[in-house]
């Protein structure tokens, strides 16, 4: 078999975790049930990335467009979420994992917005994996939002137009302070992006798998590791350079 080249792990995996509901109906089961297995292979997935050494994981969660689902399924995420945030915490701090949100935050219930807080707030210190959250998220609303920060600040003198930049610009985002993703995973055999990171993703590689996000766990993150680690990222380049003394900014 394979095996993990430990120095070659992507900083930053992102995963649209999709399939639940699929995942469920395939058992004759409620969507209901598809999401609370689908929290199970959440745990077991941060467990493998803080066990790894993996940098940053971000986990589409929900996503603008998911507040149209029917209220009752939108009220169980809500209640999942919610209790995965408490009864989490003691794992997250043992873990040594810290977690962060990005999104419209303020779209979710307010004392889902409060316990969201004060895990980010326990957990601030830690500098293990950053278990970095995306609820009610979504790729344009986020770059939209980027644009109007940036024209009030050009606007006040703050920045001048020629400062923008990509570089500048990423700065703007919610994930500001974060590196952009090296790795996509989406599960449930859906071949596409969904609203996901739009910025973000422009060189990162992308990994699609037909399993469904509550049958996702350890063996499959290390396929798509090891699928990860046999691809070339060129950034532009020809091979050459790349096996040259080039490192990407
Ligand atoms: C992903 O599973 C969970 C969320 C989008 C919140 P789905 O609920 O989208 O499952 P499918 O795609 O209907 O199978
Ligand atoms: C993407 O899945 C959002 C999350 C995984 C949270 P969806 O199930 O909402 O995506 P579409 O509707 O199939 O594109
Ligand atoms: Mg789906």
């Amino acid at each position: 078999m394979e095996k993990l080249d430990l120095k070659k792990l992507p900083r930053h995996i992102a995963i649209i975790m999709d399939g639940n509901g699929r995942w469920a109906q395939n058992k004759r089961l409620s969507r209901v049930k598809g999401h609370q297995k689908g929290l199970e292979a959440v745990k077991e997935v941060v467990e493998t990335c803080g066990e790894l050494g993996i940098k940053i994981l971000t986990l589409y969660a929900f996503s603008k467009e998911n507040w149209r689902r029917p209220r009752e399924e939108v009220n169980e995420l809500m209640r999942l979420l919610q209790r995965y945030l408490v009864e989490e915490r003691k794992e997250l701090l043992e873990k040594n994992i810290r977690l962060n949100a990005i999104g419209d935050l303020e779209d979710l219930p307010t004392p889902i917005l409060e316990i969201l807080k004060e895990t980010v707030e326990m957990t601030r210190h830690k500098d293990g994996l950053i278990l970095n959250l995306a609820l009610s998220y979504g790729g344009r609303s986020e770059i939209v939002a980027g644009i109007r920060k940036i024209i009030e600040e050009v606007e006040q003198g703050k920045i001048s137009r020629d400062d923008i930049t990509p570089e500048t610009f990423s700065r703007y985002l919610f994930t500001r302070d974060l590196p952009d993703p090296d790795l996509l995973i989406r599960t449930s055999g859906e071949l596409r992006i969904s609203n996901f990171l739009l910025w973000q993703i422009a060189y990162t590689e992308l990994y699609f798998t037909k399993t469904l996000w509550p049958d996702f766990g350890k063996e499959e993150l290390i396929q798509a590791l090891l699928e990860y680690q046999r691809r070339e990222r060129r950034f532009g380049l020809t091979t050459s350079q790349i096996r040259g003394s080039f490192t990407p900014a």
